[in-house]
């Protein structure tokens, strides 16, 4: 094989991971996502910053989860696992099902019934996860593997599990490695809040800032000195309006969006996030359901990206603090697109115009295609 070949973030970064040379690495050549500046959108809307993209969705399952699952699965299989359970909106799910499948091991995926999107769900089952419907939201899923891990022969792969936090780091080492430096912004969707707290982790770690002085990694850090940017982006996290614990400063307990992927009201890592938008002097703010299909609509049709909405959230709360002035003029900003559009086709199929059905003649065609030339 070629010495460049790439083999997955855990094998380019172990150096800043913790693994041990004898481990054996469970991977499906996850990470090395595009960094894709927007080239239409900021003319179209007047926006005077420059805005990447990164696209998430590439990652073998399609969402940023795979980033810390390799990790988590890497671990859990050092550690003699023979099965692995998560509570799930439908993303973590599928990256655990893939990545029990490649390691030989058993998963266990709890997911709230009826509110997962259908990608997620297909790909759960064809990996052969044990898929179990609870009636039920995440936040009630995310106690019970909890409990469940803590009594049965089972690795909780939950983002509560810091070896996930590590591998999804990875993202701001990549970012930093593609523009030369860290962004001024970084902005993403928040949930369970995992991804936020490990953007921070990650960039502060590229910025020298070592394990413990952030007090975000868990002790589990592996923190090796590498340094590669001059400084930390500000971060700016958004959450649906029916699912807005960070904006109330308490818990939701019916948490509800469009956006099934962040349906969260009791994030676990709670703490963590705040101490990240407090260090980087970043904010969080909320977008509604319709300002997110927006988005997501725009996204796709005038860049030819196509995200899950709980990812074009980024792009909806750009659309806002921009008009705002709350983004520093000229700045970089870099939005993570945590999954792909495919995850999703019912929402996405009901926001677009349904396809015309016509004879197979050329007449009938033509007429339509001289309708919309
Ligand atoms: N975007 C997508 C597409 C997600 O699937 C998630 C979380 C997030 C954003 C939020 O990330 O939880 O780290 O703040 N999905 C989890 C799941 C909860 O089960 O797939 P977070």
């Amino acid at each position: 094989m070629n010495d460049h070949h790439y083999t997955g973030l855990i094998e380019k970064y172990r150096d800043r991971l913790p693994v041990a040379e004898s481990t054996k690495v469970i991977s499906l050549n996850e990470g090395n996502t595009p960094l894709i500046e927007l080239r239409n959108l900021p003319v179209k809307l007047g926006w005077n910053h420059q805005i990447f993209c990164k696209f998430e969705g590439l990652n073998p399952t399609g969402s940023f989860k795979d980033r810390g699952m390799t990790m988590a699965v890497t671990k859990a299989v050092e550690s003699g696992a023979k099965a692995i359970i998560c509570a799930s909106t439908g993303n973590t799910s599928a990256a655990a099902a893939a990545y029990a499948a490649r390691a030989g091991i058993k998963s266990f995926v709890l997911i709230p019934e009826g509110k997962i999107a259908l990608g997620k769900l297909s790909q759960a089952m064809m990996h052969g996860a044990t898929v179990i419907q609870i009636r039920g939201n995440f936040d009630d899923g995310m106690r019970l593997v909890q409990e469940l891990s803590s009594t049965m022969p089972l690795n909780l792969v939950n983002s509560i599990n810091p070896y996930r936090l590590q591998g999804q780091k990875t993202i701001a080492f990549e970012v930093v490695e593609a523009l030369g430096d860290a962004p001024d912004y970084h902005v993403m969707p928040v949930g369970n809040a995992g991804n936020i707290s490990a953007h921070w982790i990650g960039y502060s770690e590229a910025a020298g800032r070592q394990c413990g002085s952030c007090n975000l990694c868990n002790g589990e850090c592996a923190f090796k000195g590498v340094v590669i940017s001059t400084k930390r982006p500000t971060l700016v996290g958004y959450q649906a309006s029916g699912a807005a614990p960070f904006l109330r400063n308490e818990m939701v307990d019916s948490p509800e969006t469009v956006a099934t992927a962040i349906r969260i009201g009791h994030p676990v890592s709670w703490d963590l996030a705040w101490a990240a938008q407090k260090e980087s002097a970043g904010w969080f703010e909320e977008c509604t359901d319709e300002e997110i299909l927006h988005a997501q609509k725009v996204l796709a049709e005038s860049e030819g990206i196509f995200c899950e909405p709980a990812s074009a959230i980024t792009v909806a709360g750009l659309i806002k603090d921009i008009e705002r002035n709350r983004y520093k003029s000229g700045s970089r900003i870099v939005c993570t697109l945590t999954g792909h559009g495919l995850k999703d086709p019912d929402t996405a199929i009901s926001q677009s115009e349904a396809p015309v059905v016509v004879e197979a003649t050329r007449d009938e065609i033509g007429a339509i295609i001289e309708r919309h030339l």
